[in-house]
């Protein structure tokens, strides 16, 4: 797959500086998630950045004093020398010093632990959003990539909560050291905004761009991704080994992260190259003030000791200001990660006007598949070409066709995972979605052709079906019984708690079969209304196949269900088979009755017939 990247990246909205600067509107109710956090500790973070703002100008200030003190003490005789007032300041800047100190590392605590903990809750925020949007949504691939940068950006987050806040502590202390230059020299100020300038103009310039860079490749940061996943990892070593397809892996990774890899360079060497110059402009300034302040001790305007102090104030705030300049693109730059974890959190859920109609306790009529017509979102074709036909309340009903006839997908319209193109589902004669979806679709027990290998314990991977009932060890042990899953069960040196999977310690790995009896225990894991299994045994042996059945039969007389399959043994079970070609129904009836009408059903039946004689 040829990629033209830069179509890619021109199709990115470009992020220039005032984008980044309209991110900033997010810190405020960044702090205030913080804030409910654990506001506790988020007060006495600030209290303690408030206290140390102040520390660099008391410091400078004392030594100034101490110096002035010694040099005054120098031009005294022998007799007249009295050290205790050195002595004082110095035993007063060293508890300052101290002081200080333990402050600072306990603000690296706090930080540090309050990052932790927004870390977490905004991963459950994100999980939790998740669970409201629709199937659909999470299948577009932009808003995949939203869910991207909001889930890894995690880290960006937390770097964000400690800039923000020293960069309110920075300001107090440029704050404390201006008013101190400006009350001795005001024309060191001038000085000091030129050295400054630069540096920021650089600052700007270039972290917008990288930031811009990484923004742009989101999507091929997530093939990036995918790419080293399959190239090593359990799952797919058997195949990449089996043909050869290590290099090829690892050459499209190549490609693509050298690519990266110098667009980045690029940025960032040039970057240092500007900062080289711009630096040494700043020292140059700084050297400029310097020579001014000694001229002005040398005519006698200031003293020694307000030499150090302005001198060292003069660097303090030059390093201030280029450490704020640079944490406030930073800031900003990490405000559009913010931007993207807001813009995920608030994405609407399509509401419903009005009031949910009551679902009903049992199912009277049925299902009616009303004139149904579906196409995928941004997919070129209609997958379901005006399907029509009934559901009866307690009906067994199976779905037969080839490979992308539509099977799935109808029963992903039926779940209302999607909203039919034109037509309509009814229950009972009232429109599904009129219905609360979530109430909706916990009516059905429902195992998929894909359902998800957990790799949580045998039990829990039961338990996911119903997952309150997860501490009910009976209703567990019948579901594995009615699935033949509790053969598995025995196998396992653990039993129920055995882990599964690979990717954990004493995890074991299941056949294909196993797997799938497991999973199908998770659709007798509640009293659920309707039943749909598609293609529930494909893996399992001929056998274990028709137990499975016998139970699935004794145990829904009276319910709806649907199944799905590919196998004529199972598919002549039911009460009525609907068969469906490229999207449309070709037929329907019982096994008797579709046999006699020699359409599709007849000439696959005889198909798989001959291949068992
Ligand atoms: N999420 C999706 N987005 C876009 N197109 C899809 C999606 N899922 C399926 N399709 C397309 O819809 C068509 C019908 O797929 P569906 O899964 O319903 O077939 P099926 O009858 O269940 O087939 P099988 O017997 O192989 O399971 C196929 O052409 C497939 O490419
Ligand atoms: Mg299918």
């Amino acid at each position: 797959m040829a990629r033209n990247l830069t179509s890619l990246q021109k199709a990115n909205k470009k992020t220039d500086l005032k984008t980044s600067f309209k991110a900033l509107k997010y810190i405020p109710r960044f702090f205030k998630e913080i804030w409910l956090i654990n506001p506790g500790m988020f007060l006495a973070n600030g209290s303690l950045r408030l206290i140390n703002a102040f520390a660099p100008v008391i410091i400078l200030w004392v030594g100034k004093i101490i110096i002035d003190l010694i040099i005054d003490q120098t031009k005294l005789t022998a007799a007249e020398q009295d050290y205790s007032q050195i002595w004082k300041f110095v035993a007063i800047e060293l508890g300052i010093f101290i002081v200080s100190d333990v402050i600072n590392r306990l603000i690296t605590l706090t930080d540090g632990l309050m990052g932790d903990l927004y870390s977490n809750s905004s991963s459950v925020t994100i999980i939790n959003k998740t669970k409201e949007l629709g199937i659909a949504q999470l299948e577009d691939p932009d808003f995949y990539d939203k869910l991207e940068r909001a889930r890894t950006q995690t880290n960006s987050r937390v770097n964000l909560l400690s800039n923000s806040l020293s960069q309110v502590q920075s300001v107090i202390s440029i704050i404390t050291l201006m008013a101190g230059l400006i009350f001795f020299e005001p024309l060191l100020i001038i000085l000091l905004v030129l050295s400054i300038i630069p540096s920021f103009i650089n600052e700007v310039k270039f972290s917008n761009k990288s930031y811009s860079l990484a923004r742009s490749w989101t999507a091929e940061r997530r093939e990036l991704d995918y790419l080293r996943y399959i190239g090593a990892n359990s799952n797919t070593a058997k195949e990449i080994k089996l043909f050869g397809l290590t290099g090829f892996v690892a050459d499209r990774f190549k490609t693509l992260s050298d690519k990266y890899y110098e667009l980045n360079k690029n940025i960032v060497i040039k970057k240092t190259g500007y900062g080289i110059i711009f630096n040494i402009l700043g020292v140059l300034s700084y050297y400029g003030a310097y020579v001014y302040i000694i001229l002005r001790v040398l005519t006698g305007v200031l003293t020694i000791g307000e030499l150090t102090f302005l001198s060292g104030s003069f660097n303090r705030l030059r390093n201030n200001l280029q450490q704020f300049f640079s944490r406030f693109t930073r800031i900003a730059e990490s405000a559009l990660y913010l931007k993207d974890y807001f813009d995920f959190i608030d994405l609407k859920v399509p509401e419903h006007e009005g009031e949910y109609l009551p679902l009903p306790k049992e199912i009277q009529e049925g299902f009616f598949i009303k004139d149904l017509y579906f196409r995928y979102p941004g997919g070129e074709d209609d997958v379901l070409k005006g399907v029509n036909f009934r559901i009866n309340a307690g009906e067994k009903m199976a779905f037969v066709g080839q490979n992308g006839a539509g099977k799935t997908t109808l029963i992903k319209l039926i779940l209302r995972f999607y909203e039919p193109t034109s037509g309509e589902i009814l229950l009972d004669g009232v429109n599904i979605n009129q219905y609360d979806p979530l109430e909706y679709q916990a009516m059905f027990g429902v195992i998929f052709q894909d359902f998800f290998k957990y790799e949580f314990t045998l039990k829990e991977n039961i338990a996911v079906g119903n997952i309150d009932e997860l501490e009910n060890q009976e209703r567990i042990e019948t579901a594995a019984s009615l699935s033949l899953a509790d053969e598995v069960v025995s196998a396992m040196p653990e039993g129920y708690e055995q882990q599964l999977g690979r990717r954990f310690v004493r995890g074991q790995e299941l056949s294909g079969g196993q797997w799938q009896k497991v999973a199908l225990a998770r659709a007798y894991m509640k009293d659920a209304n309707v039943l749909i299994l598609d293609e529930p045994t494909s893996a399992l042996d001929a056998k274990a196949e028709f137990d499975v059945f016998e139970r699935f039969i004794n145990l829904t007389t009276g319910k709806t269900s649907i199944i799905i399959s590919h196998r004529f043994s199972t598919v002549r079970m039911a009460d009525r088979i609907i068969v469906i070609e490229d999207g449309k129904i070709s037929s329907i009836g019982t096994h008797e009755e579709l046999m006699q009408d020699e359409g599709l059903y007849a000439e696959l039946f005889e198909l798989q017939a001959a291949g068992y004689q």
